[in-house]
């Protein structure tokens, strides 16, 4: 899960690095009552997961309290690369001397963190690691000794970084080890004019896996930017938005892979991933309808259902009670197969819904949801 901004900057300061005073609002009277708290002049920042804020206009210097608000106003509801900005940070302006640019990333391939670090951060980092790769340290740290201050005095060297962000590299590596996070990033880092060194950005991605022991992320953990997938984790769902026209449900998730591949083999674009998992018990195939009944852009549904230790009699008898709980308005196709399949495609039969057709194959089934989703 990415943090907002001010989400970091938290992290950030609960962990002792140095940032400028904060406040976040999705108001824009509230923002003048900030801005006059924190000393009338005010950066206003949009609050999106994405980068580029900047460039995009979504973070204005405001001269006093009145322009906070309407630049807050501006701001908020503004749309930045897809995302709409529903909350704005003011933050105390600094003067900034210079900027630099820290982070910490898990490098999955090579088993360890890296840390990437440059003496010339700010907006253009992108540039600059592009046409100057020099100008950027990368280092390794083994995860088991971690960012020492000797391993902080080592990056600072190699990125050129002052002395002073030693202290500030080390804290940042346990924001990433205590928080349980796959990515902080600070871009800038700036050393002020008065020679403090401050976070003026941050970004963190939390490590889904760790969710259980993050607790405070609990409410948090749930928000997906995409309102299906927000519906489908609030169901316990195991769903994830694509961008085709075939709704899929399937029973583990290496079928429900190999699912999506024979659709799109088919000609069809799989609208989702679902995988229902052992169980498929009357009410999860509900909640799963239900989800992907609500995707305006399906336009047929395929169960696939391999019977092992579930029994498709089972899985037939959770179709049809759920086929009773959900209003069906787009044509599914149902292949059961393994365990009890017999039985299971002759319950189906019974119900003899209407929009309901069933195929042998996976194959079969694939190429008829196809045809469906090409045709209506
Ligand atoms: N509190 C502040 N005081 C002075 N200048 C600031 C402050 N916050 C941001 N800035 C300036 O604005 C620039 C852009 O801010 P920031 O890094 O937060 O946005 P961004 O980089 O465009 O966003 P993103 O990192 O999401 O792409 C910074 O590089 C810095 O020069
Ligand atoms: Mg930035």
């Amino acid at each position: 899960m990415d943090l907002y901004e001010h989400q970091a900057r938290g992290l950030f300061q609960e962990h002792g690095i140095p940032v400028p005073r904060a406040e976040v609002t999705d108001s824009p009277q509230e923002a003048r009552e900030i801005a006059r708290r924190l000393g009338g002049r005010v950066v206003v920042k949009a609050q999106v997961k994405t980068g580029g804020r900047g460039k995009a206009g979504g973070v204005k210097l405001a001269a006093d309290p009145p322009a906070a608000e309407l630049t807050a106003r501006q701001i908020l509801g503004m749309d930045i690369k897809g995302h709409s900005v529903g909350k704005v940070m003011l933050a105390q302006p600094v003067d900034v001397e210079a900027e630099f640019y820290v982070s910490y990333v898990l490098d999955r391939a090579a088993g360890r963190f890296l840390a990437i670090a440059s003496a010339e951060g700010g907006m253009e980092i992108e540039e600059v690691a592009a046409s100057r790769p020099e100008a950027v340290a990368r280092i390794h740290i083994d995860p088991a000794e971690g960012v020492t201050s000797a391993k902080a005095q080592e990056i600072a060297d190699a990125a050129g970084l002052p002395a002073q962000t030693v202290d500030v590299l080390v804290r940042l590596w346990q924001v990433l080890v205590r928080e349980d996070a796959v990515l902080v990033e600070v871009n800038p880092l700036v050393r002020t004019r008065p020679g403090q060194i401050l976070a003026l950005d941050g970004k963190v991605t939390l490590d889904d896996n760790a969710r259980f022991r993050q607790a405070r992320w609990g409410a948090e953990g749930t928000v997906h930017d995409d309102p299906l997938e927000a519906a489908a984790a609030a169901k316990g769902l195991n769903y994830v938005k694509l961008d085709g026209e075939v709704g899929i449900i399937g029973n583990g998730a290496g079928l429900v892979m190999s699912t999506l591949d024979v659709v799109a083999g088919c000609g069809a674009r799989p609208a989702n991933f679902l995988d229902i998992g052992g169980g498929a018990s009357a009410r999860i195939m509900a909640d799963g309808l239900t989800v992907i009944l609500s995707d305006p852009a399906v336009k047929s549904v395929f169960v696939n259902v391999f019977g092992g230790i579930t029994a498709c009699d089972a899985v037939a008898d959770g179709i049809v009670q759920a086929l009773d709980a959900v209003e069906l308005t787009k044509p599914l196709v149902v292949r059961l197969d393994g365990n009890n399949a017999v039985r299971g495609r002759a319950i189906l039969d019974g119900r003899a819904h209407p929009l309901v057709q069933q195929a042998t194959t996976m194959d079969g089934a694939a190429r008829r949801a196809a045809q469906l989703a090409n045709t209506s």
